[in-house]
Parts: structure tokens; sequence; C-alpha cells
């Protein structure tokens, strides 16, 4: 099946010349392309081609997008969206000027909705999940990670995560499971830190490695969650169990996490709001991605990470919501975009960088999606306005109209369609 996506007024490529990455000069370059259509062969990019040449008999199917703007889909690479219970009562003492590590002490905070998700049914999380899924795809995203983290026991984690697997078979998109046992300590082994990270080691990571239910290990390296030396622990037995790497790490203090990460070769480090100065140039060089989160240090209200710095230095850098009950209950990415660009100093195009290619390299899948280039998946975003900087300057408006996986339409607002 041929088909084509017509006249668009501007087609964002991203296109990163085989390398599938952008950093450095190459991060502020959105490459646009006018007077251009996009020819999808099956669920593949064939081809963009210049609308003079294009003979209309020779597609199955045109979609005439005439004033819109095409975007590779949109992938969001860190988030917490399979939970239950609300946290709307912290929410409200935030407010009143109680502190986050302050909440979490007082028996809210993570283990407040492991409490609700242990006291919950598979399939009551799946239906609290999918209206949040289907929020993501409205707004253009075609690959989604999901971590795990709030089950925190054997049982409970691994429900976590059949349901995460199970929401990418109902789903057209691409749903990433990411396995966060380590997301702090249950109650039950607060004063026995040992035993959990046994627990961890010894039964979660081989039942998931065995069952291929998370293609990442992940963990929260903090004062109040797990130490290095720790981290570096359920490392060795995640790589052991052959899962690849991602850390929380300088969120509220740098306490080694990120040099556990970069010795063992972590795919992205995910925070950095504590990140300090000297601390930048252990990323340089390296191909660990440095995931940042604006929309918590907003949530929180406290200090953001130094985008502009490591952008500067030439690490790689991709934005997502770390939607999440607690620390950052923000759905939306073009919201996240914004809030990088007003408070981080990012420009538009490198915060569309951040939140496609960039974003896929975040998730091992950089080679297939991420950009518009021949070959990779046809997964597209399209938005309803004439230039590419109103979907961060309309600050919290969705403008995707239609979102395209595998070359098939999965969402769509307008009255287009293919003919
Ligand atoms: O990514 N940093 C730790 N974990 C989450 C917050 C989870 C919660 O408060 O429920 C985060 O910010
Ligand atoms: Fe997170």
């Amino acid at each position: 099946m041929i088909k084509l996506l017509f006249d668009p007024s501007q087609i964002l490529t991203l296109n990163t010349a085989g390398k599938n990455q952008k950093k450095g000069d190459e991060f502020s370059d959105v490459n646009v392309i006018d007077d251009h259509s996009v020819v999808i062969e099956d669920d593949l990019i064939a081809d963009i081609i210049p609308n003079s040449s294009v003979k209309k008999s020779s597609f199955d199917a045109i979609l005439n997008l005439n004033g819109k703007i095409i975007l590779p889909g949109l992938i969001e690479c860190h988030t917490h969206t399979v939970y239950t219970g609300s946290r709307v009562d912290e929410f409200r003492k935030k407010l009143e000027g109680v502190d986050y590590e302050q909440i979490s002490k007082s028996g809210g905070g993570i283990n407040s909705t492991v409490k609700a998700v242990r006291n919950s049914t598979f399939e009551e999380l799946v239906q609290d999940a999918k209206p949040r899924i289907e929020n993501f795809i409205a707004q253009g995203i075609t690959t989604l990670e999901i971590k795990s983290g709030y089950g925190l026991d054997f049982e409970n984690e691994i429900k976590l995560l059949q349901v995460i697997n199970y929401l990418n078979e109902i789903y057209p998109i691409d749903i990433i499971p990411t396995f966060l046992g380590a997301h702090t300590y249950p109650v039950e082994y607060v004063q026995n830190h040992k035993q959990y990270i046994k627990v961890i080691s010894d039964q979660m990571l081989p039942h998931i490695s065995k069952q291929k239910l998370a293609k990442f290990c992940d963990g929260f390296c903090e004062l109040t969650a797990f130490s290095d030396e720790e981290i570096n622990s359920i490392f060795s037995s995640a790589i052991d169990n052959g899962l690849k790497l991602k850390l929380h790490t300088e969120q509220f203090n740098s306490i080694g996490g990120l040099d556990v990460a970069l010795q063992r070769n972590a795919v992205s480090v995910d925070h950095l709001e504590a990140l300090k100065d000297k601390d930048i140039q252990k990323l340089v060089g390296t191909d660990t991605v440095a995931v940042l989160l604006p929309g918590v240090s907003f949530f929180l209200n406290y200090q953001y990470a130094p985008a502009r710095k490591l952008i500067e230095n030439n690490v790689v850098v991709a934005l997502a919501t770390d939607f999440n009950p607690g620390s950052s209950h923000i759905s939306s990415l073009s919201l996240v975009m914004s809030i990088a660009a007003l408070n981080m100093k990012m420009s538009i195009e490198e915060t569309i960088n951040a939140v496609t290619i960039n974003a896929a390299k975040a998730l091992c899948m950089n080679e297939e999606v991420g950009s518009i280039e021949k070959g990779k998946k046809a997964d597209f975003s399209v938005f309803n306005c004439d230039d590419y900087a109103n979907i961060v300057y309309d600050i919290g408006n969705n403008l995707n109209c239609i979102t395209i996986k595998n070359g098939n339409v999965i969402y769509n607002s307008t009255e287009l369609s293919f003919s």
C-alpha cells in the first residue's frame, strides 16, 4: 500500500544524516522543508518528494494536509502513567507550603500510591490508564515509555509490568515498559534495605527477564530512596538479566548516582535538577542521554536542570513530562516544551528535537523512529498551525490534530481523511 501525505505547509524532517541524534549546532535545527510531500510504503517512510513531481495516480490513498505541519510522531520517554488513587490532598498541602520531601516522610508521596496500587486489580489499573494513554495519543505521541515502581513487591511490580505490556497490545502506539522496583523502599523494608535489594535482584529481575516484561531497569538514587552503592548492586543484577539501564538521579541531591550510571553505561540519566557544574564534563563524549523533566521543577517549584550548559557541552538532551501523581501531575508534552523554553532557555527547535529524535535515543529506538527519514517507521504528528513555533507559543494548548502510527491514522480531530 503506497500512501501520500500531500502538500503540508511545512515538514520538520529533523534530518540527522544517519546520526540518529541531535547535539551541538545540529540540536537547534529542525530541518524544515516546504513544497514537499511524504510517501509512505506500508508502515515505513519511503520518500520525501517535491509537490511538483507528485503523480496522484501512483498512490493508493492520499491525505491532503494543505496548511498543516508534519512532524515525526512525538516520543514521551519518561512517565509513570500506570497508577491508581489520587494525591490531590498532597497537592493542597503543597499549596499550603509543605514540601515534597516532608509530604513523603509523613506517609504521603510514592508510598501512598503504592498502597493504592496494591489494593487495585489488574483491570482497575488498566481502566485508570486508558484515558491517560488516549490523551497522549491525541497529542501526537506515537511512542510512550511507562515505568512500574508503585508496586514495590514481587506481586505488584509484576502486575504493573503486565498492565503496561497489555496496554501495549491493545493500543496502536509503542508502549515501552521500564522496571522501577528501586523507586523507593516500601514501608516493610525501610529498616532492611539489603533484603529488599535481594528481592529485586533474586526474584523480580530474573522473572522480568524470563517473561520479557521490561526493556529497561530504572532506579531512584536519592537520600530518601537508594544510595549509589545500592543502585550499583541492582544495576549489576539488571545487566546479568539483559536489561538496559536508566536512572532518576541528581533530582534533589547529588549523591553519586551520576557516576554509577555512567560507569554502567546507562542509556539515560533523568532529572539532573541538582547537577553540579563540575559534573557536566562527566557526561561529555558519553552516549548517555540527559532526560530533563522541567515539569517537575514547575510543579514542585524548585530549580531547573542546567539545560543550556548541557547543550553547550554537546550532551544529548531529551525532554519528557515525568507524568506521575506526586511530583509532576502534568500530561501535556507541549506544556513541558513551553516550560523548557521559558525557564531553561531552550530554543523552540531544541525543544522539538528533545521530544522526538533525542527522546527516541533515550529509548534506544532512534534508528527506527524520531525523525522523518527514509526507512524509518511512518509515525507522524500533524499540527494545525502554519508555523511550527506555535506548538511552543500556544502554551497549554494541544495543536496536534492527526496522529499517524505505522502509516495508519490513529487519532483525527479534523474532517480530513485518506481518499
Ligand atoms: O520521577 N523521582 C521519583 N519519582 C517520581 C515521583 C513519583 C511520585 O511522587 O509518585 C519522579 O519524580
Ligand atoms: Fe520519574
